[in-house]
């Protein structure tokens, strides 16, 4: 014999009474799955994302995690009774209570967050505790799923019903985000003012002192600027390695840079258009991309027709780049997250392909020796 959702009988109480509005259990399930997997998705696609028409991740990412925090409601009243009778635990009942607490965490930061909270634990802030709560997440439903997930059946999905059941609840969970943002308004909540990023304002036009971040840590020793070369390498007719005094071209621009450490700042940079220092190293036909380089080794590349717009930064709002922000030069790229925006670059690397290889040293940068201060 079998309860209504597959499972043993043996084990099982008889089920908990369901409101009218309860969807079958596998279906239930399932679509938390889904909601998981599209919040986490575009979760880390947020990372890369920072240009104004992007904004729609943001909004599915929302959207994702307001309708699976609908969803969690439906399926704690179907397994409330199972979980305060500890007789009725078993051996996994762990592994479903640590991802119920995890995902009430997890969004609870999220939610926190984008209303505008400014908490900040072992000197971690609400967006990273949420992001680190995500990944926990992701082992614990995996594990969970491995332990208790059972097949959607037709009939799981079958009936008028169930499809509207399903739909209202989706379209519940999706209005919630732009209520959400009315919410932030109404009561004049710091979250109102947030970047479409989730980012908050920090330090804007006031030279260099504006948020300082790392990826991970690196933590080079201060480059003296008269010492400094730049190298421009690769796929170019005239290598180059260049001084401070050959990057004489004051050129200007007014971007935002934005941290996925949840800060954003506008500023003006001065510097050279990287597309001036390409046009004397004279990139071949088939060059397609270009990779800057730290002096800590860590690197991030851009499209050519993109790095051509974007500038080799010396100055902010007038005063000389500090250490601290990338001196002597750093790279200023419109649209990109503050990651993507190479500090101490050594070296400009044209490129025939895609750096598959620059996504690891994101992780080994802070263990060379330079990127330890050596
Ligand atoms: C945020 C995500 C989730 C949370 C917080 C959660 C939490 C729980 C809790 C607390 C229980 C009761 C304790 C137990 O029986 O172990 C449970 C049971 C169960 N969960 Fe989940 N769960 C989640 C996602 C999922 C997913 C994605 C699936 C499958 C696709 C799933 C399938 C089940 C099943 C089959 C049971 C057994 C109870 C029943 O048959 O109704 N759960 N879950
Ligand atoms: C299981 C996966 C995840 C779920 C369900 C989830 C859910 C949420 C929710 C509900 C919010 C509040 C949105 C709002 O009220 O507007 C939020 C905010 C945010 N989450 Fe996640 N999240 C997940 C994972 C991640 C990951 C892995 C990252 C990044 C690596 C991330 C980055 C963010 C950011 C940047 C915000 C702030 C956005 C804003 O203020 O509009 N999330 N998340």
């Amino acid at each position: 014999m079998e309860s209504t959702d597959g499972a043993p009988a043996t084990r099982l109480a008889p089920p908990a009474k369901r409101g009218t509005a309860a969807l079958p259990p596998r279906l239930s399930d399932w679509l938390l799955a889904l909601t998981i997997g599209v919040g986490f998705a575009t979760g880390i696609l947020s990372l890369i994302s920072g240009a104004a028409w992007q904004w729609f991740i943001f909004a599915a990412h929302g959207m994702a995690g307001l309708w699976l925090a609908v969803l969690l409601w439906g399926k704690l009243r179907r397994v409330w009774p199972r979980v305060i009778q500890r007789h009725r635990w078993d051996h996994h009942t762990w592994a479903s209570l640590a991802t119920l607490g995890l995902v009430g965490g997890m969004l609870a930061l999220g939610i926190g967050w984008a209303m505008g909270g400014d908490l900040t634990f072992l000197s971690y802030n609400l967006l990273a505790w949420h992001i680190i709560l995500a990944l926990a997440l992701m082992a614990f439903v995996s594990l969970h799923m491995v332990t208790r997930a059972k097949p959607l059946r037709v009939r799981d999905v079958r009936g008028r019903r169930t499809l509207l059941r399903a739909g209202a609840l989706a379209l519940g969970g999706i209005a919630l985000w732009p209520a959400q943002g009315v919410v932030n308004q109404t009561l004049h909540l710091p979250g109102a003012t947030r970047r479409f990023t989730g980012s908050r304002e920090a330090g804007s036009l006031q030279g260099n002192n504006f948020p300082t971040s790392s990826w991970v840590s690196d933590q080079p020793r201060p480059i003296d600027s008269l010492a400094w070369r730049l190298h421009v390498t690769g796929a170019v007719r005239r290598p180059q390695t260049l001084t401070m005094a050959d990057l004489t071209a004051t050129d200007t621009l007014t971007t935002t840079l934005d941290c996925t450490g949840g800060f954003y700042s506008v500023q003006q940079w001065h510097g050279t258009r990287i597309g001036r220092i390409l046009a004397a190293a004279q990139p071949t036909e088939e060059a397609r991309f270009v990779s800057f380089v730290s002096v800590t080794g860590y690197r991030w590349s851009l499209p050519l027709a993109e790095a051509r717009q974007a500038l080799l930064a010396t100055q902010v709002g007038g005063e000389t780049l500090a250490h601290s922000h990338g001196a002597p030069a750093r790279l200023v790229a419109p649209g990109r997250r503050g990651f993507e925006w190479v500090k101490w670059i050594v070296e400009i690397r044209v490129l025939t392909a895609p750096d598959a290889g620059q996504m690891l040293t994101l992780y080994t940068s802070s263990f060379t020796p330079a990127g330890q201060g050596q």
